[in-house]
């Protein structure tokens, strides 16, 4: 294999703690949001956490794939009922997580490409995440 597949490995997982704690941020801030917005951020909340856990799905056949063992880890989860605070906390978390897998892609050999488009499709949907938050956020 053209890559180090013990440091891909040791990636994929920490992309995996990460779109789990993403996937529960996503479900509490949708059933604890409260104000003006609240109906509206519900519904994307709930839609974003859908895309998280097929991340999460994505990256543990990945590490099948590999001969890895997928964690159980969850990262850092931040909540907030305000629901402009939560967009906030949510559009770092996705800019983080984009420059994460931008990093991860750099890493891939072309020549893996069921690896490589894997990871690309989640850092599309992680850019798409991105403009949606900013657009919410005003910023
Ligand atoms: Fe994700
Ligand atoms: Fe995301």
């Amino acid at each position: 294999m053209a890559f180090d597949t013990k440091k891909i490995l040791a990636l994929l997982n920490e992309g995996l703690e990460m779109e789990y704690a993403s996937h529960i941020q996503y479900v509490t801030q949708a059933a604890v949001t409260r104000g003006p917005y609240a109906e509206a951020l519900i519904s994307r909340f709930e839609e974003i956490a859908g895309d998280e856990a097929e991340h999460a799905k994505i990256i543990r056949q990945r590490i099948v794939a590999l001969g890895g063992v997928p964690t159980t880890n969850v990262g850092e989860i931040q909540i907030h009922k305000d629901s402009l605070k939560a967009v906030q906390i949510n559009l770092k978390y996705e800019r983080d997580t984009v420059e994460f897998y931008r990093k991860l892609l750099n890493l891939l050999p072309p020549d893996e490409p069921i690896l490589y488009e894997a990871i690309e499709h989640i850092l599309e949907d992680s850019q798409e995440h991105v403009e949606e938050l900013e657009r919410l956020a005003d910023e």
